[in-house]
Parts: structure tokens; sequence; C-alpha cells
């Protein structure tokens, strides 16, 4: 039996997001919803999760010590990480001493908060497959890593260049030949998250399409951990950041068969509890990549993914309500409601305090919804909303949402 508190009393049940943007404030709106108490954490004031939970708290999370002092003295029931920049290793030690629950494991936040962690055991450990890939210190080893020059079977061309530590796309590159290798190294050194000149190359697959797939890690009826999988959901990237997502993404039976057993395998793995026992409740996004009946694994977030913004259009439940109620220990249902599409609104300008023009015009495509995300502050290529649409079937979805989009005009006060 799950027994749930009243908020601000003292036997509230209390929830931490480590992350409160966009996605964050999704999954706060949810918590809120079932009468958790929420304490919303990010890294600068009013960020859009801060904006709608009953307590807001600015910290560093990539410092331990920060970190552990905001823990100790909130004492949430649950932590759950929504980004990738956190002191893991903290999150490690508190949740070993048995004072927090880590959504859904310290294990696995630390593992996919850098790329090496995670592609390590999926390809190495879980032996799944994935895009060939070596990890690099210097220039030098990029090249010879490419070429095979150390002997090692080389990587060739065309490849793409990571930085270990970053997301969206940034400091990510296209390498087609030997004249892009010295520009690839030197704009993933820009865009990397923390100073470490570690990268990774990786063969280019040239897929038909990629997904990501949803997979839910709840408890059932009987109280056991099972798994349940979400409809397919496709996405176009732009440099490495997500533009449109629809879903369902429609699939040959054995591409799907495979693209379920990679994601089962690999949850499974960052699920387990430090007893080995099942753990790791909520979701899971599995970004897949599919040609033909051939899946590799790409990488996954042990969280809400952003291409499953599309959800809150197309499922009973969206992404984030099969978060917040998984975590939560609570029964789930991953049906798919229609077929709908999303549209990114970018920032179009930098600036604070930006004001959106066509909201009205947007609303008027048939079947549409918008979400526009109150970020204090506005870039160029920062995401400040995002356009959802219904349809009978995923084309017309896609027109909708992208219509619903370019409506929106964000600019200066
Ligand atoms: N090895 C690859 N082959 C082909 N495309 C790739 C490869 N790696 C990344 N991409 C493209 O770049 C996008 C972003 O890469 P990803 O590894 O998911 O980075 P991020 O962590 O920033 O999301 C992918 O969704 C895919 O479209
Ligand atoms: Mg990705």
């Amino acid at each position: 039996m799950t027994t749930l508190g009243t908020p601000l009393s003292s036997h509230a049940t209390k929830v931490m997001l480590l992350g409160s943007g966009e996605l964050g404030k999704e999954v706060l709106m949810s918590l809120q919803r079932l009468g958790v108490e929420t304490i919303a954490v990010d890294r600068y004031d009013h960020a859009p999760g801060h904006q709608v939970a009953h307590h807001a708290r600015t910290i560093t999370m990539s410092d331990p010590a920060q970190l552990k002092a905001l823990i100790e003295a909130e004492k949430p029931d649950l932590v759950v990480p929504e980004i990738e920049a956190i002191a893991t290793p903290m999150l490690e030690e508190l949740e070993a001493a048995g004072g927090v629950r880590v959504i859904p494991t310290a294990r696995a936040a630390r593992l996919t908060m850098d790329r090496e962690g995670i592609r390590r055991l999926a390809a190495e450990t879980l032996g799944l497959p994935t895009s060939p890939y070596r990890f690099c210190d210097s220039l030098a080893e990029l090249q010879a890593a490419i070429t095979g020059a150390d002997g090692q079977p080389a990587i060739g061309y065309p490849c793409v260049v990571k930085p270990v530590m970053s997301s969206s796309g940034k400091g990510q590159s296209k390498v087609d030949g030997p004249e892009d290798v010295a520009c690839a190294w030197d704009y993933a050194m820009e865009g990397g998250r923390v100073a470490k000149g570690r990268v990774i190359v990786e063969g280019f697959i040239d897929f038909d399409y990629e997904i990501t797939l949803l997979t839910v890690r709840a408890r059932n009826a009987q109280g056991e951990i099972e798994t349940q999988f979400c409809e397919p959901i496709g996405h176009l990237q732009q440099s490495g950041d997500y533009v449109e997502s629809w879903q369902p993404q429609p699939m040959q039976a054995a591409a799907l068969q495979s693209a379920r057993a990679i994601a089962k395998a690999v949850t499974d793995n960052l699920g387990q509890g430090r007893d080995g026992q099942p753990s790791g409740l909520g979701l899971y996004g599995v970004e897949l990549f599919v040609q033909g009946d051939q899946v590799w694994f790409s990488e996954v977030s042990p969280r809400p993914h952003d291409t499953g913004l599309v959800t809150l259009a197309t499922q009973w439940q969206s992404e984030f309500e099969l978060h917040a109620r998984a975590i939560l220990g609570l029964p789930v249902d991953t049906r798919l409601r229609n077929a709908g599409a999303s549209a990114v609104i970018y920032g179009g300008v930098d600036g604070h305090g930006l004001v959106f023009d066509g909201v009205a015009e947007a609303l008027s495509v048939p079947d549409s919804d918008l979400r526009l995300f109150g970020k204090p502050e506005g870039f160029v290529k920062r995401r400040m909303g995002v356009a959802l649409a219904r349809a009978e079937a995923v084309p017309e979805a896609r027109e909708r949402a992208r219509l619903a989009a370019s409506r929106v005009k964000p600019r200066l006060p």
C-alpha cells in the first residue's frame, strides 16, 4: 500500500527535483496534482520549475558540499535528478548511508552523466549493438583513433566527435574527412560541460530514422516492478538538438522487438538496487537508431526525455505523469490516445524577459496546444516553448505543430 501525505504538514510526502527546467516543471506539476510537497532546485533563480513548486532553491548542483547540505536540510523522501550536471558521487554516498532514495538510482545517475559510463555499460558489459567508438584525450589521439594509426581498428569517416560531458548537441560535430578533425576537437573543447579534454568519437550510423523508446519501471497491482513501453517516438535533430518529435513512429515488428529488448536490458541494469534487488522506479528515455531491421543503442536518460514532450498531446498519461506515478510506487498506463507531434520554439534573440507575439494565432491551428516555459532569459538557440498538435495521423500532426510553432514570435520587450 502506498500512503501519500498532505503537503506542508508533518506527514508530507516530499520530492526534490534536481534541475527545474521545462521537463522538471511538468514533473513537478504532476506531483502537485497528487498532493506531493515539492522542492525545485536549479542553478539560477526563477527557473521554470521554481515557479510551480512549494519551495524554490538555487544552488550549484555540481558542488558536492552544496548538494549534501541542501538534501540534509530538506530531508526529501525522494531525490529526482532532472539534469546530468550533478555531483552524482555525492548522491551515491548519501544513498549508501540510507538517508535518501535517488530516482531511479544514484548509480544510474552517475553512469548516465557522462557518455563514457553509459557507453561502456551498454557495449562492453551488456554487449548491446552501438556505433563503433573510442575515447580520446588529445587531438593526436583523436586523429589516431579515426585513422587506426595506433594499431586499433580505425573508426574512419564520417564520424561524430562529442565531449564526454555535454548535452543538446553542445560541442558535437560530424567529421567528413581529415580536414575537419582539428576543428571538431576545438569545438568539443569549447562545448564540454567541464574543463576536461576528453571526447568520444563514434562511427557515423546512416540510420533510416531514430527513436526515443520511453520505458517505464513501475509497480503493478501485485506490487512487483514491471517494465512497460510507450509507443516509439520519432524525432528530428538539428545540430544535435531536437526540433520536432512525433508519436507513434511506425516500425517493422522485428525492429520494434529489438528496440524493446535493448531498452529492457539497459533499464534492467540501471534499475538494479545496491543489493542487486529490483529497484530503479521511473521513466527512462532510450535513444535508438534504426536501419531496416537493425537497431543500435545510442544513449539513455534515466528521466523524462525532451522528445517526449509530445506525450503531453498523445498519451493518456504524459511521460511526466508516468514518471511521477512510477517513482511514487503507483501504477501507470502507457497507452497512446492519439497521434501527435511537437515542434520547438527557440528564443530567436538574446535577452531577458522576452515577450511572445502570435500566441492566439498559434492556438487557432486545429487541435493544437502550447507550452511557454517561462525562462527568465532567452537566447537565439534556447528552447523557450513547444507547440503540440493532435491529428488522425502523424504527417498532419507534424504540419500542425510546425505551423503553430512558427506563429509564436518571441522578441525583446
Ligand atoms: N554515431 C552517430 N551516427 C549518426 N548520428 C549520430 C551519432 N551520434 C549522434 N548522432 C546524432 O546526433 C544527435 C545527438 O547525439 P546524442 O549522442 O544523442 O547527444 P546528446 O547527448 O547531446 O543528445 C542524435 O540524436 C543523432 O541524431
Ligand atoms: Mg541524445
